[in-house]
């Protein structure tokens, strides 16, 4: 029986065996009262390496975010972000039921990026006391719904330019940062260098089971450190969950970031496999440069078709995932190897089949 190839998302990595055996042998404290030295070692790397100042490990990738945002924005503030951002869709309104912020969303462009002069006509009046205030601007860097589209160093920049001008700080919600740093051959400090606040995931690409690091300005991560208390993510011995994370971080092919490249490589050919398959609709495989996969099946992308094709899938033995906007997401990691993805590719072809998705509909599009 061939082993499933899990492409929901890069969530589902597992640790590598030199991770488990990191966890086992920890050398542990109690992080509350800031003494386990494993996660002091773990946020002193985040922060070399983001040119920060200070880091803060975090149970999730949501938590890292909503430390920063309970960090940066009073009760009555406004949010400015991408209209699809996981912070607005996908952490369950953190920002309005914890924070007391509302959000002012913005469209992002096929590369992920807002438009700047819309950023900053986004601004409200502070002299005007009908409007919320304006207290951050956000981005999200890989920028998941431009297919994980990596966002440059100079655009970062001219966002916080804008945030700056404004006078409120710019968060990077930087899930994926790593696999930004990887595509666009930077790094992350180049990214981040006039961003104010930054989560990255060591849960994701990065293979680690558990937890997120929160970076920035000593002051700012201590208020980040008093919120996280507040949340219940103040966390004991819990170098044991930071182990994995130090062998994520390091330099070279015995880390975990430069290993991106192979994702990003695959996600590539499945793209380049997939694009010119009947069936498959709004795929342009030169997009794929992280490890994000996204298409339509069928003309309309609709969901009896999805759930057809996704069921004739799982029975070849691949998971892939419905994404907004009536597409499916298919994300590379690591344990997926160039040998799943040629399994993919001609699972794809039969299962597209097996749905039904007729070929003379793709016909009529062409
Ligand atoms: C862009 C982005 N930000 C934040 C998160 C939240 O991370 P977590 O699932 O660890 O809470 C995710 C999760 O997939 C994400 O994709």
């Amino acid at each position: 029986m061939p082993s499933l190839i899990d492409l929901r998302s890069d969530t589902v990595t597992q640790p590598s065996p030199e991770m488990r055996r990191a966890m086992a042998e920890a050398e542990l404290g109690d992080d509350v009262f800031g003494d386990d030295p494993t996660v002091i070692a773990l946020e002193e790397r985040a922060a070399e390496l983001t040119g920060k100042e200070a880091a803060l490990f975090v149970p999730s990738g949501t938590m890292g975010n909503l430390v920063c945002l309970m960090a940066h924005v009073p009760r009555g503030g406004e949010i400015i972000a991408g209209e699809g951002s996981h912070t607005i869709q996908h952490e369950a309104a953190n920002h309005a039921v914890v924070v007391g912020a509302s959000m002012r969303t913005l469209p992002g462009d096929v590369e992920g990026r807002m438009d700047p002069d819309a950023i900053r006509d986004s601004f409200r009046d502070p002299t005007d006391a009908h409007d919320p205030i304006t207290s951050l601007v956000m981005l999200e860097n890989t920028h998941s719904d431009s297919m994980a589209q990596p966002l440059p160093a100079d655009y970062v920049s001219v966002v916080a330019q804008v945030a700056h001008e404004g006078g409120v700080p710019l968060h990077v919600d930087g899930a994926r940062l790593f696999n930004a740093v990887v595509a666009l051959g930077t790094t992350a400090s180049a990214i981040l260098a006039d961003a104010d606040s930054a989560s990255f995931c060591l849960s994701k690409g990065l293979a680690c089971p558990v937890g997120s690091v929160v970076v920035g300005s000593r002051p700012f991560i201590w208020r980040a450190r008093r919120a996280r208390k507040l949340l219940g993510g103040g966390m004991r011995q819990v170098g044991v969950l930071a182990a994995p994370g130090l062998i994520a971080l390091r330099d070279g092919p015995s880390g975990m970031i430069e290993r991106l490249a192979d994702d990003h490589a695959n996600a590539r050919t499945l793209a380049e496999g997939l694009a010119g398959m009947p069936g498959i609709n709004d795929l342009d495989p030169e997009r794929a440069r992280t490890n994000f996969v996204l298409f339509r099946v069928g003309l309309e992308g609709d969901l009896a078709v999805r759930t057809a094709f996704l069921e004739a899938l799982k029975a070849e033995g691949i998971l892939m995932i419905d994404y907004p906007d009536r597409q499916l997401q298919a994300v590379t990691h690591y344990g997926i190897e160039a040998a799943d993805i040629q399994r993919t590719i001609d699972g794809v072809h039969r299962a597209l089949r097996a749905a039904g998705v007729a070929p003379a509909q793709t016909a009529v599009l062409a």
